[in-house]
């Protein structure tokens, strides 16, 4: 029980709230020769990814802080929307909107193990009932943890509706530290993500339903620089989606290349999602992680490959909305090096 201990204490809360004695926190290890990860049944979150760095020193790039959130990741404007003419109300949890799928999204209940083979995947699975945090229809879920070789992990989240049609939005909120969880802020990790264009947002990060162009502006990253580069002209940081430009590579597009140059790692990100949300972990304050870390503002980088957010309410966007009979399938492959 001591290596989750930290991860009760990130989320007190919502652990007395919602977790029934019944139900059991468990850890599985995924791990081929220096390459480990572990992964618990609460939301079926990633809890550490260890790796050597260029000198074969191993560190924990993973916060003690991610999850794969609720039916509907990122944000719904105005907490609602309207399917074949019925209006659904969804939980506000932001402000008026829902951001994450509610306030008790798929990051906060207890998944159930499928299958599992230390040195190949886990696979974890939550049966989402009709009304869960005001979302229609029963949808059952599943997210699997591949490693390949001894440097890529491959997520997979897969959802079926099962009796009635409802948006999903699966995404997973790893947040990375290349240096190391522990290692202070990311502004001088090196990025290049492939997005030439964003989905601005309002006050309240709603998206105002545009798609603009990056170049010229603090969101270009199409060629590498630092990510703290131009944060004097930004508010406080990134949170905002991409959209991902197409690719010659048949289902996957590549989202993301980070370096950080101290312990030489690289890590490479693919998606078959439409958009990636760009996050800076603007809202991190001080809070106490794993092994003692403290996170201050600006330690992770988070990488939410995802549909547009609020595409509920914006008809323009790629639509959401799965049918029975359909099957919503996210891949994310991570290639993992060091020099
Ligand atoms: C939907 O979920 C409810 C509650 O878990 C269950 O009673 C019902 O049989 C399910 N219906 C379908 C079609 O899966």
């Amino acid at each position: 029980m001591a290596k989750i201990s930290f991860f009760f204490a990130l989320f007190p809360l919502v652990l007395s709230s919602s977790v029934t004695k019944a139900q059991q926190v468990s850890v599985y290890e995924l791990k081929r020769a220096d390459f480990s990860a572990k992964f618990t049944t609460y939301g079926a979150t990633m809890l550490s990814l260890i790796l050597p760095d260029k000198t074969g020193k191993l560190n924990d790039i993973v916060l003690g802080y991610d999850s794969i959130e609720g039916r509907v990741a990122n944000r719904i404007g105005g907490a609602k929307f309207t399917l074949n003419g019925v209006t659904y109300k969804t939980v506000a949890n932001d402000g008026k909107n829902t951001l994450h799928g509610g306030r008790r999204g798929f990051s906060d209940v207890i998944w159930t193990v499928k299958s599992y083979k230390r040195d190949s995947h886990v696979t974890f699975s939550y049966g989402s009932f009709d009304g869960e945090q005001g979302f229609p229809g029963n949808v059952s879920v599943s997210v699997t943890y591949m490693m390949l070789g001894t440097n890529k992990l491959a997520v997979k989240m897969v959802a079926k509706p099962l009796n009635k049609p409802t948006p999903v939005n699966l995404a997973l909120h790893t947040y990375w530290n290349l240096g190391g969880h522990n290692s202070g802020d990311i502004m001088s990790h090196t990025l290049q993500l492939f997005g030439s264009k964003i989905t601005p947002v309002d006050s309240e990060l709603i998206p105002t339903g545009e798609i603009i162009p990056v170049r010229g502006t603090p969101y270009d990253f199409l060629r590498p620089r630092q990510v703290g580069s131009k944060f004097d002209k930004l508010l406080d940081g990134y949170d905002i989606n991409y959209v991902l430009d197409k690719s010659s590579l048949k289902h996957l597009r590549k989202v993301a290349v980070v370096e950080e140059s101290k312990s030489g790692r690289k890590m490479e990100l693919w998606s078959n999602m439409p958009g990636v949300q760009f996050y800076t972990s603007n809202m991190l304050k001080n809070e106490k992680g794993k092994d003692g870390a403290i996170y201050a503002i600006h330690s992770g980088l988070c990488f939410e490959t995802q549909g547009f957010p609020d595409a509920v309410n914006h008809p323009k966007f790629p639509s959401q909305i799965v049918n029975p009979g359909e099957i919503y399938r996210h891949f994310m492959v991570f290639r993992f090096t060091a020099h």
